[in-house]
């Protein structure tokens, strides 16, 4: 704020005080966008929390219509206080809505939390003594006289906080502010004081709930408000601004080897054009990346002070070099994520700070340090072409655990051409994987230079963004359907072929229909208005509110056409006494002595699921981010497991790579399976290998996994999975290969069968796809033309379980 009853603020900075919120761009760090639930990001005066691997956003809420308070001398906008918002994010791009952590007050002027008043610049730290999240904000009231320091507390990062109340440290005004939690857990408190015209470092108590008596006046007399606080190399920089209300101006940085000791200004933190005015922006915190050390992320709001909640914000990455502050606001911040090594030339970002141009010579290296967390799946693309004359180098995925250890490595060989070409790799993380260097290297036999450009990485593919709660009912969709009189939410794809009402087949014959919905469940369909139902047929009726298929929608002349039934089908949920006459999953724990023997005794139980994107469960409605949001067949054996030997030790790993083929998995297995020393892993290749590999050496490959697990961990046992047949429609009958495609996915069960012995189990699912398939349809059980939907993929997980429960 300005100081109540001083200085003018020089009108031509309002000018430069930039609003609107610009759209996000997909996938780019920053909160201009919008969060999960699609409303814009609320959370001005923003602080970070980086605790266990998500950061939490804390900021305030600014709604409702700004107004002028009167009485005052200065330009005293506000708009009512509005609490704290929290919002959460793995990778600073994609902000989850978590509420309001610390919420305001009505009615109530003497309460610092009524909205008359005023709370900003929300900051969180942890306290690992009192496992205490602790929040401190300015508390002021409308004409800024009050001039406090609030504090919340909560057990949970994203709240809610229990408000505290607040207090003048040691006597002292305290207006903007932030906390600074250092390495060694001694946190403090740093405010404008003194009228705003000196700041003020006071350390917390040991629980961070209130001041000690002991504090450092600093930038005596200066004027410096809006304190952003960050350490690097051991020496501590705080970035802060002049006190100009709401309008911009120049930022300032000092520096100090101790938090109560001497600190020196060093001029502007930011630099090129904007600069004078932070870029129109002020301060408010500065992240320090965890996961590249060096690398910062200054973060400001862009007050519109007379539409408050209509303020932008601006986020800058940034690195320092030899403590120096250089932020600068153009299109090559890019730049500040690369490490260059050898002859780079430059590295601009072209549209955003991830897609670099740059001109590589021989012996040299651009590449990027990101964090990857273990089992994550990523791609890496970029573009290059040679100059003049031909380079020879490779692109590069390489692994590194947190010790620097690289733990694998994915390359790519390229010679390049004077026409662009792609090069790249999509793979997963190793378990123990820290971070990955992604990049591209020339040799040094290299004639020319090689032009690089259009640089795409995208991380944890597959993952959504934020876990949704399952909303379907996991006991019920986890009762044998061999096995039980009733059957809940069977999967009917409604489709109507040349006009007929359309329709489909139950698996049993009904004796009673309990319920016919939608498949989010959220529609229930009547019996006689919505459909029919004879013998094992459902029909839709003609007034009917069911979705259906037309048969139109399934191309019928082009070999492998895809498509995706994601939620077009009915769940029908009814009894029925009629016996399952297919193949019936039976338990063989007693050729997985070791593993029975862990699950009787509840011992603590290791579980890998190795294979392809089946397995990682794509396609099921949980992968897909729709509802029921089912878990995928791997979480749901496990969590039967852990149910029926009751005990919670059990842990299960999805080491699924989508597009996977066994090939990859008899390559890797060292490297994906032996550092967790399973107790069981469970094989599924297949859907992606019968293009090319023969029963027998899919065979090989298969022992290959299993040969090198053993070598290592010689008491490891293994369900192999045969996989689930395609959609037969699928591939053509005057597609010459077909045979070779069905006789191998038909081989593969028969090769993996041969395969069983002490140590080592199979499960057909290829047998029980078929016979599902042949009295129902295959398009009520799959997503697309090669993955199971939800009710296929449960009977996935409840075969597994089978094979080792005895009483399922
Ligand atoms: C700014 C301050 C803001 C707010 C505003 C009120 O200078 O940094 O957080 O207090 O003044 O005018």
């Amino acid at each position: 704020m300005q100081k109540f009853f001083s200085v003018t603020v020089c009108s031509c900075l309002c000018m430069l005080v930039t609003m609107a919120q610009p759209d996000k761009q997909q996938g780019k760090i920053g909160i201009q966008g919008k969060d999960d639930q699609g409303n814009f990001i609320n959370a001005h005066g923003v602080g970070i929390l980086y605790f266990s691997g998500t950061y939490y956003l804390f900021g305030e809420i600014k709604k409702g219509n700004t107004y002028l308070v009167p009485g005052q001398n200065w330009e005293d906008y506000r708009v009512p206080a509005g609490g704290v918002s929290c919002y959460s994010s793995k990778d600073l791009a994609q902000w989850k809505y978590e509420g309001i952590a610390l919420s305001p007050v009505t009615g109530d002027p003497d309460n610092d939390l009524d909205t008359s008043r005023v709370i900003e610049r929300p900051k969180v730290i942890y306290n690992e003594r009192t496992r205490k999240f602790i929040m401190w904000m300015h508390m002021d009231k409308s004409d800024y006289s009050f001039a406090h320091a609030g504090v919340a507390v909560s057990d949970r990062p994203e709240g809610p906080y229990k408000y505290l109340g607040s207090v003048r440290p040691n006597g002292q005004e305290s207006r903007d502010m932030t906390v600074f939690k250092d390495d060694n857990d001694k946190a403090y408190l740093v405010y404008a004081s003194e009228n705003n015209n000196t700041m003020h470092i006071c350390p917390l108590s040991e629980d961070y709930l209130s001041p000690t008596s002991n504090f450092n006046r600093i930038l005596i007399d200066q004027r410096r408000e809006a304190p952003a606080l960050f350490k690097h190399n051991g020496k501590y920089f705080l970035i802060t601004s002049l006190c100009s209300g709401w309008s911009p101006n120049a930022a300032l940085y000092s520096v100090a080897d101790s938090m109560m000791g001497k600190w020196e200004n060093r001029g502007n933190s930011c630099t090129g054009p904007g600069s004078d005015t932070t870029f129109a922006a002020q301060s408010s915190f500065v992240l320090s990346l965890q996961e590249t050390p060096g690398s910062f992320i200054f973060m400001a709001d862009r007050w519109n002070k007379t539409n408050l909640a209509h303020s932008g914000y601006l986020w800058i990455p940034f690195r320092v070099e030899q403590d120096v502050l250089k932020i600068q606001n153009n299109n090559e911040i890019a730049d500040h994520f690369w490490d260059k090594s050898g002859r780079v030339r430059s590295v601009n970002a072209m549209a955003d700070q991830w897609r670099p141009e740059a001109w590589v010579g021989a012996a040299s290296i651009l590449q990027q340090r990101v964090h990857v967390d273990p089992y994550a799946v990523l791609q890496f693309a970029i573009k290059i072409k040679g100059e003049e004359g031909s380079s020879k180098g490779k692109s590069f995925i390489q692994f590194y655990d947190s010790a620097d250890r690289k733990l694998l490595e994915y390359k790519n060989n390229f010679t390049s051409a004077q026409a662009f070409q792609q090069t790249g790799n999509y793979t997963e993380a190793p378990p123990y994987t820290h971070y990955a260097m992604i990049g591209i290297e020339t040799d040094s036999s290299n004639s020319g230079t090689l032009y690089v450009d259009s640089f795409h990485l995208e991380l944890n593919i597959g993952e959504p963004a934020v876990r949704r709660t399952t909303t379907c009912n996991l006991d019920q969709y986890m009762r044998p359907f061999w096995n039980s009189d009733t059957v809940f939410n069977e999967t009917v794809l409604m489709l109507s072929d040349s006009g007929k009402a359309a329709g489909g087949r139950l698996l049993y014959t009904p004796d009673h229909i309990i319920s016919v919905r939608r498949f989010d469940m959220a529609e229930e369909y009547k019996k006689g208005q919505d459909y029919n139902i004879q013998g094992r047929s459902i029909q839709r009726t003609s007034h009917s509110g069911i979705t259906s298929v037309d048969g139109n929608f399934f191309d019928k002349k082009n070999d492998l056409a895809w498509f995706n039934l994601q939620s077009r089908w009915i769940l029908v949920t009814y009894t029925h006494h009629d016996p399952w006459t297919g193949p019936r999953p039976v338990f063989k724990g007693d050729r997985l002595p070791l593993l029975m023997k862990k699950l009787k005794s509840k011992s603590s139980l290791t579980i890998i699921g190795y294979g392809m994107s089946i397995t990682r469960g794509m396609n099921i409605s949980s992968y897909d981010d729709v509802p029921p949001y089912m878990p995928s067949y791997l979480e749901l054996f496990a969590r039967q497991l852990r149910k029926k030997y009751e005990y919670t030790d059990i842990t299960m790993v999805n080491a699924a790579l989508p597009g996977a083929l066994v090939s990859w998995g008899a390559d890797n297995a060292d490297a994906y399976l032996n550092p967790l020393h399973p107790d069981l892993v469970i094989i599924d290749f297949g859907m992606n290998d019968f293009w090319r590999y023969t029963p027998e050496e899919f065979k090989k490959y298969i022992q290959t996994i299993i040969s090198k697990v053993k070598e290592k961990n010689p008491g490891t046992e293994f369900i192999l999975i045969s996989t689930m047949d395609f959609d037969p429609a699928y591939i053509l009958d005057t597609d010459k290969n077909k045979s070779f495609y069905v006789s191998n996915i038909q081989g593969y069960k028969k090769v993996l069968r041969e395969m069983e012995t002490s140590g080592i189990i199979n499960l057909d699912m290829t047998s029980l796809s078929d016979a599902i398939y042949s009295r129902k349809k295959a398009k009520d059980c799959i997503t697309n033309p090669l993955h199971p939907n939800d009710y296929l993929a449960r009977w996935y997980a409840q075969c597994i379980t089978a094979l080792v429960c005895r009483s399922y």
